[in-house]
């Protein structure tokens, strides 16, 4: 990581650091004093600079409000135990959000200004990140098209933005997930893969008639059959069955590449588990459910970490489980977090000093 050279700096002259409580953190509500902008107009991006976070004066017609050209990254940078902010795997999520870019028909952002600015912003806002281990500074970037133009079609101007919000766990309790069978979120051909805002628009509903029957979540099944499962949406879905790891595979194209889940399927290899990246149908993990087997089911993602779950229902079977007596997920969570926090060592070279 280098320093930056290509970005302009205006600070505050007052941080808002003192007026937020560290021990009681909204997820999200809570923002910096400064934000990342860039600008994208006759084909290139410019006017790289970090200025005070403030709002934006928007047109009405602004494209991506009503075709949904938005797409968007989550990341974290932690404190390591002696006090250096480190960000984790921002290669990653800098090659991710150009994978949704190209998707989505916008403008790749240089991964290396990318770098940068994600640099020099959490040096700047380096008192808001968090020191209790599990909270982070949550890092958003994103790029929306900047059109004023109702006719549908590729955007020409665009701006990428990141901004940052302290945090602390994202989910507080185990998890009860409905198993859908109605609704997708994902086909294969479509935008599964990308962070594009408009998978998360289209969930919503779902949800929330999920929620008004009791659940937490959705765990969505793939469009074509509702036979196996994907992803959860906020985050990817790992079970243990016989202390075999399983995790659906994400090669169709329908699935978020998630890097938690990355990480965590590369934690596990390390520390000589078994898994499998495979296509997992409901029908397996219910009767796993059933006959004893089925040990753990979790979700994992930047913003929900490891996150046990404690039910699956589908259709009219419900299976119900102890995440008090998980082992894997625990133990996921804790290297994690310890290898974001410099607690644990970090064979993978994952995490970058912002020194
Ligand atoms: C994340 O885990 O960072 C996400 O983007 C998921 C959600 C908060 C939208």
């Amino acid at each position: 990581m280098i320093a930056a050279k290509n970005i302009s700096v205006n600070k505050v002259s007052i941080s808002k650091v003192s007026e937020l409580d560290f021990d009681n953190i909204p997820f999200g509500k809570a923002f910096t004093d400064h934000m990342f902008v860039a600008d994208y107009k006759d084909g290139a991006w410019s006017d790289f600079r970090i200025e005070p976070f403030a709002h934006f004066s928007i047109h009405p017609a602004n494209i991506a409000w009503h075709y949904g050209q938005a797409i968007f990254e989550g990341m974290k940078a932690t404190k390591s135990t002696e006090g250096i902010p480190m960000l984790f795997r921002p290669e990653m999520h800098g090659k991710r959000i150009n994978k949704s870019a190209v998707r989505m028909c916008m403008p790749e952002f240089p991964e290396d200004i990318f770098g940068e600015a994600l640099y020099e912003l959490v040096k700047l806002e380096q008192n808001w990140i968090p020191k209790k281990e599990g909270s982070a500074l949550y890092i958003r970037p994103y790029m929306v098209a900047m059109d004023e133009f109702i006719g549908v079609q590729v955007a020409k101007s665009y701006k990428f933005i990141i901004f940052c919000c302290p945090v602390g766990p994202y989910y507080s309790k185990s998890l009860k997930l409905k198993a859908e069978t109605e609704y997708i979120r994902a086909a294969k051909g479509g935008t599964g893969f990308a962070k594009a805002a408009g998978n998360y628009g289209g969930s919503l509903y779902p949800t929330e008639l999920a929620k008004n029957e009791g659940y937490d979540q959705i765990l969505w099944l793939d469009a074509k059959e509702f036979k196996y499962a994907q992803e959860v949406g906020t985050m990817n879905i790992f079970f243990v069955i016989d202390n075999k790891v399983i995790t659906p595979a994400i090669d169709d194209g329908t699935i978020l590449e998630g890097i938690t889940r990355d990480s965590l399927i590369k934690i596990l290899i390390e520390k000589g588990h078994h898994i499998e990246e495979r296509p997992i149908s409901i029908e397996e993990i219910m009767e796993a459910g059933h006959n004893g087997k089925l040990q753990e089911v979790f979700g994992a993602g930047t913003a929900a970490v490891v996150a046990n779950v404690k039910e699956i229902g589908y259709q009219n079977d419900n299976i119900r489980l102890n995440p008090d007596n998980y082992q894997i997920a625990p133990m996921l969570k804790d290297t994690i977090n310890g290898i974001r926090s410099n607690r644990l060592k970090d064979p993978f070279g994952w995490t970058v000093k912002v020194v």
